[in-house]
């Protein structure tokens, strides 16, 4: 895996790459941390702000190190109906997160997506694209519980 600093020096020093070099790193490290922003900030000889501003106005960019397994809830509109936000709901309480965060072993994110194109087996979720449909509180705590002792994966 290539360090920050390499894939900085792959790009020309120009604003214009500032961009793809969040893309490349992210790929990288599948976040962009704050060492990252400092770095880049120093590459292109511009503020940590305008890095964090761009990093923040783009949604594909993560700010966040993502666990060793992430979980999206679908809320498309199939799944929305037949109840995601409560399987949310129920995922946040099991691991004590949010959207958008990794729980405190590393272990799940947790993500909102729109629909995952498998909307009769409606409400879903993927964790780590495999998808796992006709969800009720039971099914879903039982699907993570053998995330956790090693066995779904
Ligand atoms: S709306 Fe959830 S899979 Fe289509």
């Amino acid at each position: 895996m290539l360090a920050v600093k390499d894939v900085l020096s792959s790009l020309e020093q120009d604003n214009s790459n500032l961009i793809k070099a969040l893309q490349l790193i992210q790929e990288q490290e599948g976040y962009i941390s704050n060492e990252a922003i400092k770095e880049i900030a120093n590459y292109f000889n511009v503020s940590p702000v305008d890095v964090e501003g761009v990093v923040t106005f783009y949604t594909q960019f993560k700010r966040i190190k993502p666990g060793e397994h992430t979980i999206c809830v679908c809320d498309g509109t199939a799944c929305h109906i037949k109840g995601s936000p409560l399987v949310k709901n129920w995922i946040e309480e099991e691991l004590g997160i949010k959207e958008g965060e990794t729980d405190k072993d590393g272990f799940f994110s947790l993500e909102v997506v729109a629909c995952l194109g498998c909307c009769s087996l409606a409400p879903v979720v993927s964790i780590d694209g495999k998808v796992y449909g006709n969800l009720d509180r039971k099914k879903l705590l039982k699907i993570i519980k053998q995330y956790r002792n090693g066995g779904a994966k």
